[in-house]
């Protein structure tokens, strides 16, 4: 539930703790996944189409989109939700990179990830080109 402290002045969550929960969530869909620490390594550019008001709530969903060697994209929706008429909207969606960390403090190994349903197929082949054109930025 969103409270006073969480928002700004209008009484909307700020963007900033918004991306603290989406980057929290994120975190725990990688950590399952690898069942290792992780470092988050990149997060993608992120909309805000709607206010969350203060009282209202806030869901985040998020799925395991690609593993790679030793970095896995998650996804993350955020919704928001009327407490009183529960009312859901489509705030956010945001894309995020985690590294699997193994003891010495150095990527290590995620186990493969294989998509079964038609939708998991589609966010995997989408999360391949995006993972493609992130390496192309960062080794421009
Ligand atoms: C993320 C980090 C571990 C990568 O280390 P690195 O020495 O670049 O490691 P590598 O070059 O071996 O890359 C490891 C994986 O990370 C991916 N990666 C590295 N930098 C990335 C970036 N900026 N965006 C997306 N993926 C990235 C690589 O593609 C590789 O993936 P793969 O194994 O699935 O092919 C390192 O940059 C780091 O510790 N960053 C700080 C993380 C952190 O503290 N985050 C919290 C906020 S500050």
């Amino acid at each position: 539930m969103v409270l006073p402290n969480d928002a700004n002045p209008l009484g909307n969550i700020l963007g900033g703790r918004v991306m603290h929960l989406v980057d929290i969530t994120a975190a725990i869909a990688a950590q399952r996944h690898s069942r290792s620490p992780v470092v988050t390594a990149s997060i993608d550019e992120v909309d805000f189409h709607h206010p969350v008001k203060v009282g209202q709530f806030i869901i985040l969903l998020a799925s395991v989109n690609y593993a790679g060697t030793t970095s896995m994209e998650i996804g993350v929706k955020v919704f928001s939700e009327d407490s009183l008429s529960g009312e859901r909207l489509h705030t956010s969606s945001a894309y995020l990179t985690f590294v699997a960390l193994g003891p010495d403090g150095l990527p290590k190994e995620v186990p493969i990830l294989v998509p079964e349903t038609d939708e998991q197929m589609r966010r995997y082949a989408e999360a391949k080109e995006r993972r493609n054109r992130r390496l192309a930025r960062i080794h421009h």
